[in-house]
């Protein structure tokens, strides 16, 4: 495994269409390997194959929600790798949150997202899997996904910060 180099809008990889992944093949799974080792050491709570100048529908995630009393000890991370994910559905409800970007280091912002999706995908053994997703880990699905179609939230946001200058907002974790 390795910790590979998360690229930023300088490369011109980031921008484009990632393609989809045919047959898990070895090197497919020697990617999810070093994108879940790059995602621990940046760290972060998701990472995207072309933030790592990788042109392929591969996605990791590894997310806890804080427990509702801040007393009790936090629940284990989940941990997401995912070929060719596809939202299937997404709630006409919205959320309005902060968010940043392991791509774009030193700034955050406000961005719209659905509150619940539905996500369709292959696990890295080949099994079709569909995970119902809501609230923070939605909005890390919906992040994540839009990196495979060269999207950054940046495109999306309506408003944005540089973390030195956060005051009283709320800096999230990067993805
Ligand atoms: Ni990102």
């Amino acid at each position: 495994m390795a910790v590979r180099e998360i690229i930023t809008p300088a490369n011109a990889a980031l921008r484009q269409r990632a393609r989809k992944v045919r047959s898990i093949t070895p090197e497919v799974q020697t990617l999810i390997d070093d994108m879940i080792e790059t995602m621990r050491a940046a760290p972060g709570v998701g990472l995207a194959a072309p933030q790592i100048a990788v042109g392929q529908r591969v996605i990791v995630i590894e997310y806890a929600d804080p427990p509702e009393d801040p007393e009790a000890p936090a629940p284990p991370a989940r941990l997401y790798a995912l070929v060719n994910p596809e939202i299937v559905r997404r709630s006409p409800e919205t959320v309005v949150a902060n968010e940043a970007c392991l791509s774009v280091p030193g700034y955050f912002g406000e961005v719209e997202r659905a509150q619940t999706v539905s996500v369709r995908a292959l696990d890295r053994k080949g099994q079709a899997v569909r995970i119902k997703a809501e609230g923070w880990l939605a909005r890390i699905f919906q992040h994540e996904i839009d990196h495979l179609d060269g999207v950054l939230y940046t495109d999306r946001a309506t408003r944005m910060w540089r973390v030195e200058d956060a005051q009283g907002e709320q800096v999230p974790p990067a993805d």
